[in-house]
């Protein structure tokens, strides 16, 4: 059985009104990573393009960062980097405020998870405004890490967060845009 192309596991998306506030257009990938196929079939797409990008380690953001980026990790034989929402880690931490579609939030990370220098690419499942990724980006950067690449399952251009991210010198790949 051969892959799912991105177009196929783009029907797979289901599209939620109104969640979690009025006027949002929630993209869930509940339905892709309940389909064996479409799961399998977004991982290796996104660990091709992370390969090529030549990453030496995966971060995720949690939580949906986490099912794509740890999937990723191990296809492509590297470890997993988690950066976290706030109180979660047991160390010290580095921590950054960020503005989300739908309100404010602060991911944190261990700083000592990166070996300086090291090339990480980042992977969610989803980039909209981009402040998550660009909050995870900086803690990366100031823990030491080369961060030159960021895959996304989805990618919704409207909201510029692509845009964004490609403006701080990072190149993105997505499987999919939602208008
Ligand atoms: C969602 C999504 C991305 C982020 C994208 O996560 O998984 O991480 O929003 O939005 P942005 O580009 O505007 O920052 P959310 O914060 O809802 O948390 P979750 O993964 O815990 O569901
Ligand atoms: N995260 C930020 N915006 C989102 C959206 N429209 N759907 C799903 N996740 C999101």
């Amino acid at each position: 059985e051969g892959r799912l192309s991105p177009d196929e596991i783009k029907a797979l998306v289901r599209t939620v009104p109104d969640f979690p506030v009025p006027g949002i257009q929630f993209r869930d990938i509940t339905t892709v990573i309940g389909h064996p196929r479409a799961l399998a079939s977004s991982v290796h797409h996104l660990a091709d393009m992370a390969r090529e990008g030549g990453a030496e380690d995966i971060a995720g953001m949690e939580a949906r960062g986490f099912i794509f980026g740890a999937a990723v990790s191990i296809a492509l034989g590297t470890g997993f980097i988690p950066v976290r929402k706030p109180g979660k880690l047991p160390v010290e931490v580095i921590g950054v405020e960020y503005d989300l579609e739908y309100g404010k939030d602060r991911l944190e990370m261990d700083p000592g998870a990166i070996r300086p220098g090291q090339k990480v690419s980042i992977v969610d499942d989803l980039i909209a405004t981009g402040g998550t990724a660009l909050a995870a980006i900086e803690l990366l950067r100031r823990a030491g890490a080369v961060v030159e690449q960021a895959l996304f399952v989805i990618d919704l251009p409207d909201l510029g967060g692509a845009r964004r991210l490609r403006e701080a010198g990072v190149d993105v790949r997505t499987l999919m845009e939602f208008e």
